[in-house]
């Protein structure tokens, strides 16, 4: 894909630009492609304070490079943390963030965490919203039907200051890329068949699991490729202290339903309660959703056991949307999920979730988050 005006000299409507890059919409995964530019803002200790946010286009052939400080904090201590966010286009010709508010307020709590200076939501904000319209052309086009794309927003904090002691950086830089993207796993919504990596711990109870710390994905790198080799798309951890209890998925928290009564009209939306697992942003429309449809809301921990008798499970997260899993690999045990593990069906609650959330992305429903 080549970029189609240079950064900050478009002047036709949002309506006119979204969908016009040369991409693919068809085929799209969830890999980079450079698009306009990137944007960013640093914070320098000296004066404690944010620069303006400046826009970077790409280089003429798509080259997408950062100078960094040989001795940054992020490259030698792992001082870094990032977000993901979705923006839309809508049927109406708008395109729509979904609830960035929730993402700058927990890219905060991954700063405090990592003793990083805080981005404040005006910047946060300010930064997203620039970034989605430099590249507006790069928003894949409206799909009435069957899913479509979105422009996948990744905002980043990174200690970009060197130092070789121990301690926090001198400055640090907030970056913002965006990247047109489709489905995260092939199938989107189709089940998977998922497999528990006991050989591992994904965070630590007083770790830096909950919140969303570059280093976390690092460490799922080699259980989710080990359970790839083995023929498993997804990964899924138990707890660190017990081995007993549910966690997440490698890159998606985990999402769980029971029907209630027979006929399957009365629904229980369960997710796991740990001082180690993400707080999804998905996970938490998903509960707000459960709610308003009526259903019960348990958040709680949920011992491994109690997976055979969960009538649907699916993975929820930004990237993912919702992906179904029919089947989990335990050791030598192969839990079924549902009436038909393996059949490759979406169970009618996961669906319904899925296709209200992305109503409310594509603007087709009304959030009441604005
Ligand atoms: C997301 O769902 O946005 C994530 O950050 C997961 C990432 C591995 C793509």
């Amino acid at each position: 894909a080549t970029g189609t005006a240079p950064v900050g000299t478009n002047r036709n409507t949002a309506a006119q630009r979204v969908g016009r890059a040369a991409v693919d919409w068809q085929s799209l995964g969830f890999g980079f492609t450079p698009t306009n530019c990137y944007v960013k803002a640093v914070w320098r200790e000296q004066t404690g304070t944010w620069s303006p946010v400046e826009v970077v286009p790409y280089g003429p052939n798509g080259e997408a490079t950062f100078p960094l400080h040989v001795a940054s904090t992020a490259l030698h201590y792992g001082q870094s943390i990032f977000e993901g966010l979705k923006a839309f286009a809508c049927a109406d010709g708008h395109v729509r963030l979904f609830r960035p508010q929730e993402n700058a307020r927990r890219l905060e709590r991954s700063a405090l965490r990592l003793n990083m200076p805080v981005v404040p939501a005006a910047l946060f904000l300010e930064a997203v919203t620039r970034c989605v319209y430099e590249n507006l052309e790069f928003v894949p086009p409206y799909v009435e039907q069957g899913g479509g794309g979105s422009l996948y927003v990744r905002p980043v904090l990174f200690g970009s200051g060197g130092r070789i002691g121990l301690g926090p950086a001198d400055e640090y830089t907030f970056m913002v890329l965006v990247v047109p993207v489709g489905n995260y796993y092939k199938g989107g919504l189709s089940p998977v068949t998922a497999y528990i990596s006991t050989n591992y711990d994904r965070a630590a109870p007083r770790g830096v699991g909950h919140v969303k710390v570059a280093g976390n994905y690092a460490a799922d790198l080699k259980p989710s490729m080990e359970a790839k080799q083995r023929g498993y798309p997804i990964n899924l951890y138990l707890d660190a202290r017990e081995q007993k209890f549910i966690e997440e998925f490698g890159t998606s928290n985990f999402s769980a339903v029971r029907y209630l009564d027979e006929n399957g009209n009365r629904y229980v939306y369960v997710t796991p309660d740990s001082p180690s697992v993400l707080e999804g942003v998905t996970n938490k429309t998903l509960m707000e959703l459960s709610l308003d449809a009526g259903m019960k809301v348990e958040r709680r921990r949920i011992p491994v056991e109690e997976l055979a008798t969960f009538d649907e499970v699916f993975a929820s997260g930004t990237a993912v949307v919702i992906t179904a899993v029919d089947q989990i690999v335990y050791g030598d045990q192969v839990i079924g999920i549902g009436k038909h593990p393996g059949s490759g069906q979406v169970g009618p609650v996961a669906r319904r979730l899925y296709d209200t959330v992305r109503g409310l992305q594509t603007g087709r429903l009304p959030d009441r988050h604005g």
